[in-house]
């Protein structure tokens, strides 16, 4: 195999093509052009023209059955290939069409650990499809139809060749891109990211960039990519579910405990003081617990200072996304009610930082990482009860309607543990 700079294994594309000038151009600009006179990368191109059998140098012909446009022909393109191979060896063969699995970054990553990869360039109405079993693989960079395979080839040269060693100027800027692994399967849009003037057109860059507390820098990020991935591309966040043995308790009143219960919960009851249940649970399950606020609607803390979802999955992805979130993490459900009802003891959430629960504004206290914010609407509560709760926040004898959380922990749960 051969090597560039640096001795760093090469990685060598054929591209098949009518219009070898159409890729030659891109090839020799910007990080492509290094890589490719560092000899990290090499790239040989092919015209299927020059392997047709008859002397017009035809490639093309009509469809049977009949149809608009021409196709290649299975001829020259099988024996350009077949050519390449016994020139300069084997390779991993792509057929680019639109009607075929998307080329993506996973696909990327996979393409970038193999040594040689052949690229074939579709014209006119496609490939004559025998064409597919002469190949390994089929990819679309997406979908959409080009008049030719040049471009999307280009697409997946460079996508595929930044990755390799060498390429990149700064090989760790791979590691924190949109699409990057960062554990399993996970796959995030990249966060927001701002440089100089700090002030463009009345927007500020977000005041915990300006600083330097990179604890708070990184959480920012990590929230920005799940928020972001959530709203623009949902299709791509990872597909967590709750295990069917994951430790779960409940921070609730005490009158909540045989409900709790009979979900397979733990209840807790206050007053609680979240730095000591933090180390009993840690001793318990080898791993620090994760804290999850459950708001009901109606009169319940806000989560202006917390991430919020009304979908319970998107919740889990944030665990998962800000920190450890394995089989054995406890999560700590910590319902509203004992935030909101700050007349009575029971069940109260304290911590050093926040002693008291702020009864004005009845924010979620630390150790709460995320909320579940549920509406009434999505828990079918009627509305005449709802407003009889927000009655209950006011009394100091809040009555917890345990019909209500029976059926909200239901839902929750069976969402979590969905596949
Ligand atoms: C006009 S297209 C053929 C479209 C084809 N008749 C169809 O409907 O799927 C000609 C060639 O452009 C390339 N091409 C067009 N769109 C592409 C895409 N989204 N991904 C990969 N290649 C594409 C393919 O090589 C294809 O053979």
């Amino acid at each position: 195999m051969a090597t560039g700079a640096g001795g760093v294994m090469s990685l060598g594309f054929e591209i098949f093509t009518l219009f070898p000038e159409a890729v030659a151009g891109f090839l020799q600009a910007g990080l492509m052009g290094k890589a490719i006179t560092a000899g990290h990368i090499s790239v040989h191109t092919t015209n299927f023209r020059e392997f047709a059998s008859d002397r017009h140098r035809t490639v093309d012909d009509t469809p049977y059955g009949g149809g608009a446009g021409m196709l290649l022909k299975p001829g020259p393109v099988v024996a350009a290939l077949e050519h390449a191979v016994a020139a300069r060896g084997p390779m991993h063969t792509v057929m680019l069409t639109p009607a075929a699995p998307t080329f993506d970054q996973r696909a990327a990553r996979r393409l970038a650990t193999l040594p040689r990869i052949g690229i074939l360039c579709g014209r006119y109405e496609g490939f004559d499809d025998r064409v597919r079993d002469c190949v390994d693989e089929c990819l679309s960079i997406g979908d959409f139809v080009l008049n030719g395979g040049e471009v999307a080839a280009l697409v997946l040269v460079e996508a595929i060749a930044r990755l390799r060693q060498g390429v990149l100027g700064n090989p760790e800027s791979i590691a924190h891109e949109s699409f990057a692994e960062t554990g399993g399967d996970d796959r995030w849009l990249e966060p927001p990211h701002f440089t100089r003037p700090v002030v463009f057109r009345g927007l500020e860059v977000p005041k915990v960039l300006q600083g330097g507390n990179h604890r708070a820098i990184a959480r920012y990020r990590q929230v920005e990519a799940w928020r972001r991935t959530w709203a623009l591309r949902p299709q791509l966040r990872p597909r967590l579910r709750l295990c069917d043995e994951q430790p779960l308790y409940c921070l609730a009143p005490g009158e909540l405990a045989d409900t709790i219960k009979s979900h397979g919960l733990e209840p807790l009851s206050g007053p609680i003081d979240a730095k000591r249940v933090r180390k009993q649970l840690t001793r318990r399950h080898g791993c620090a617990p994760r804290w999850v606020g459950l708001g009901l609607g109606g009169g319940n803390p806000t989560a202006a200072s917390v991430p919020a979802s009304a979908n319970p999955k998107q919740v889990l992805d944030l665990l998962a996304v800000t920190g450890a979130l394995s089989e054995q993490t406890p999560i700590v459900l910590v319902l509203d009610q004992v935030i909101a009802s700050p007349k009575t003891d029971e069940g109260i959430l304290t911590n050093a930082a926040q002693p008291q629960p702020d009864a004005h504004q009845r924010r979620w206290p630390a150790p709460v990482e995320a909320v579940i914010q549920m509406s009434a609407d999505a828990h079918q509560i009627p509305g005449r009860e709802l407003a009889q709760r927000s009655q209950i926040y006011e009394s100091s004898q809040p009555r917890v309607p345990g019909e209500w959380i029976d059926q909200v922990l239901s839902r929750v749960l069976s969402t979590l543990r969905q596949p």
